[in-house]
């Protein structure tokens, strides 16, 4: 099999890159292994790309070490910089092929699909500002010492995407891995590795040394495991499920005691008080749990409503969820495109037959939507109570719960019942209220008065299961450097 193909989708047609990316090439895997992607939209395949393996991974780390000890060593921080903010502009050169691969490999609408190649170039870019900005302290003890701390890259480090924003995660990953001097083995999901082999190319282009940023199509039991429990990876970072990050974590302990950040999965509530201003509210409500067909781990799942406004926001939540374009990605007016995977379809639908089946009241949706594509219907459940299925657990999809409350006390101790904590949000016109609720809520990230309004500068990460590390900000450059100590003894003359 190749390792280009002319890809033609109603967009744009481009030139798409097949091949394993290693030390700067596109190769095939040592036995050859290719699997296919699937577009969502048709349910048919796209194209193979050629697989990765332990074998492969392995490959890659051995290149990506002498590349951390060799040519990247000598690479000033000011340089590392001006490539993050190089391949930064190549994204957005390249806006248009990227969106559509995205819409194409992972179904989301093309319009949504260009506000991630911008955030993905504006991520790159602010990572870049940090290449040169990343220095230890001097710590003075007592006169016969000099004292000062150093922040060296991890090394080499494992990095496992998912699918729901594939170029996206790519970008927050690589941004501080890079800036802070490290080399990378990434591994893309297997729904969705088109994107990030395009990108591979820009990076290149943009004259990344080889080795420094390798990456692997492949599956999560063989390639991403043997990342997890690699013994010359130094560091895994992982977005995904609980399940498997459980599972990298144990790895991690049985192997090198790799260091492990993990960003895991949701249930994430979305408060509504009495003095909350209601028309804006609904949008961010919506925008909350519909937005990229509700595959964000930090979707606002859970919505949980206060009595005097309950009647009020059902009506104005149907009349607003049932107003979504629900349709072709390559359409500019879509807002819902059609969810990854058959088995992510299956999985939603279940959890719709569960809630169904437990006397949830289904408002609007419920359904599939259309006959071809993993198309679901936009869904609000009403009327659920806390022991539920669909409230307890991540859904990953359109489909959302509304639950009654009668006071902010309840609504607080309600939102904090769940093993999860990557976010929420308040809405409330009080700012008293505002910032006793959102101190009161065991999450990464409140939002009060909007939702899912995601910054590279903001950190961004769980409390409880929800994982363990920030990504973003600041906060993110901290899991890609280990400090160290250098103190000296100063003799006397
Ligand atoms: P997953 O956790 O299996 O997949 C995420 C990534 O992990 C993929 O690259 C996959 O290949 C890799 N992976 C899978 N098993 C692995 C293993 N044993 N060792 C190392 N890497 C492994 O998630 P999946 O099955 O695609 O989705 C299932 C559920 O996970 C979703 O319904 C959703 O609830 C949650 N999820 C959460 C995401 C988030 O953004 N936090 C993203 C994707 C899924
Ligand atoms: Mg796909």
């Amino acid at each position: 099999m190749s390792l280009f193909q002319s890809i033609e989708t109603p967009a744009v047609t481009y030139e798409q890159p097949l091949g394993l990316f290693i030390n700067n090439e596109f190769v095939r895997g040592v036995e050859g292994k290719t699997f296919e992607t699937i577009n969502p939209h048709n349910e048919k395949p796209i194209v193979a790309v050629h697989e990765g393996t332990a074998k492969e991974v392995d490959i890659a780390v051995k290149v990506a070490r002498s590349a951390l000890n060799g040519e990247w060593k000598e690479v000033t921080p000011s340089e590392r910089g001006r490539l993050l903010t190089r391949l930064a502009d190549f994204l957005e050169r390249d806006i248009e092929t990227l969106a559509a691969i995205e819409a194409l490999d992972n179904g989301k609408g093309v319009t949504m699909a260009k506000g991630d190649v911008n955030a993905s170039a504006g991520c790159l870019r602010y990572y870049g500002g940090w290449a040169d900005k990343i220095y230890g302290q001097t710590i003075e003890t007592d006169i016969n010492s000099l004292t000062y701390t150093r922040h060296e890259p991890v090394g080499v480090c494992g990095q496992i995407i998912p699918w729901n924003f594939p170029l996206l995660m790519f970008a927050w990953k690589i941004g501080p891995a890079l800036a802070t001097g490290n080399t990378i083995v990434m591994k893309t999901a297997e729904q969705t590795p088109l994107s990030a082999l395009y990108v591979a190319k820009l990076i290149k282009e943009a004259g990344f040394p080889p080795g420094v940023v390798n990456v692997i199509s492949g599956f999560g039991r063989t390639a991403g495991a043997a990342i997890a429990a690699h013994m010359d990876i130094d560091k895994v970072a992982f977005t995904g499920s609980t399940l498997v990050g459980r599972q990298i974590m144990k790895s991690a302990a049985d192997s090198n005691l790799k260091k492990v950040t993990l960003e895991l999965g949701g249930k994430s509530p979305n408060i509504i008080l009495p003095d909350a201003n209601l028309d804006e509210a609904i949008e961010w409500v919506n925008l909350g749990i519909f937005f990229n067909h509700g595959q964000c781990c930090c979707a606002g799942s859970r919505i949980l409503v206060h009595e005097a406004v309950y009647e009020r926001f059902l009506e104005l939540f149907k009349k607003r969820a049932e107003q979504n374009k629900v349709g072709d990605p390559f359409s500019t007016e879509t807002f819902q495109g059609p969810q990854v995977s058959q088995i992510q379809y299956d999985r939603i639908m279940g959890y719709i037959q569960d809630g169904k089946g437990a006397g949830a009241k289904v408002i609007t949706g419920g359904d599939r939507h259309g006959s071809e594509g993993y198309y679901i219907q936009p869904t609000i459940f009403a009327d659920v109570t806390e022991d539920m299925t669909i409230v307890r657990e991540e859904i990953f999809g359109p489909v959302c719960t509304v639950q009654k409350v009668h006071s902010e006390e309840e609504a607080i101790r309600v939102a904090n019942d769940t093993n999860y904590g990557l976010a929420a949000a308040v809405h409330t016109t009080n700012i008293n209220t505002a910032i006793r609720v959102s101190n009161a809520i065991k999450a990464g990230t409140v939002w009060v008065n909007n939702y899912n309004t995601l910054h590279y500068q903001m950190p961004f990460g769980g409390f409880k299961e929800s994982g363990i590390g920030r990504e973003l900000g600041s906060y993110a450059l901290e899991n890609y450097t280990e400090v160290k100590t250098v103190r000296v003894h100063l003799s006397r003359p």
